[in-house]
């Protein structure tokens, strides 16, 4: 399919996954959350008891992945083998394990098709690591978003102090700094910006005029 697509990668916390869904409602396009992907294979793999070093049963369990997105956008649920997942992927063990079984070229590319199959008209705006530099190479516009390692902690902790859940500041501080050099440094699809990409860099940005600037940048490109 040659609908357009918009990348949008950069290391966690930066706000890809609000600013992706805004984006996408805004422009009524699909969306991706690759993550959710890398994600949904770590749980799956916890579930049935594979190891998370196990690179040929991580394939075929990325590759067998029995998922269905229901609804895209703010309320996005998401069932792993018919089971509601939408909050069990979302924790920081779930996160850590999916940086894991991501760093497997044969997980990498079990997933290649599937995030492929997800570009379909109107457009698709594409929150990840490696959606410009990989997936859609072609992209008409890639963004590279991040913002400075502390103001992503104290994102982070402001979320889940919403949800109720009381994180030490300095410890999210040590998992993102730990998960960012997980990803920069693997030897697969590293986490980095596409030669073409726009970086952005959202840390004295609020997500509104993150949405704008995008919107206008399309606008420019389109
Ligand atoms: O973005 P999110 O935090 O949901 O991603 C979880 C993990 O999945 C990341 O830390 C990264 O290791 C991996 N990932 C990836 N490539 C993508 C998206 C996510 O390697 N396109």
């Amino acid at each position: 399919d040659s609908a357009p697509v918009l990348t949008i990668d950069g290391p966690g916390g930066a706000g890809k996954g609000t600013i992706s869904r805004l984006v996408a409602a805004r422009l009524g396009w699909h969306l991706l959350d690759s993550g959710a992907l890398y994600r949904l294979t770590a749980l799956a793999a916890v579930k049935h008891e594979v190891p998370l070093d196990d690179e040929p049963a991580l394939a075929r369990i990325a590759a067998s992945l029995d998922v269905v997105f229901l609804a895209e956008g703010e309320s996005a649920t998401v069932l792993l083998e018919g089971q509601d997942a939408t909050t069990a992927i979302r924790t920081e063990q779930v996160g850590d394990a999916a940086s894991r079984v991501a760093a497997l070229p044969a997980v990498r590319q079990a997933l290649l098709q599937r995030q492929r199959d997800f570009r379909k008209a109107p457009g698709l705006v594409a929150d990840g690591r490696d959606m410009g530099t990989v997936v859609f190479t072609d992209a008409p516009l890639k963004i590279f978003l991040t913002a400075s390692a502390e103001e992503r902690a104290r994102r982070r902790h402001l979320q889940l102090r919403e949800a109720g859940v009381d994180a030490s500041l300095s410890s999210l501080l040590k998992e993102i700094q730990a998960r960012d050099a997980r990803d920069m440094q693997r030897s697969v699809a590293p986490l980095k910006p596409a030669i073409d990409a726009i970086t952005l860099d959202t840390t004295r940005l609020t997500i509104p005029e993150v949405v704008d600037r995008l919107t206008e940048l399309l606008t420019e490109r389109g």
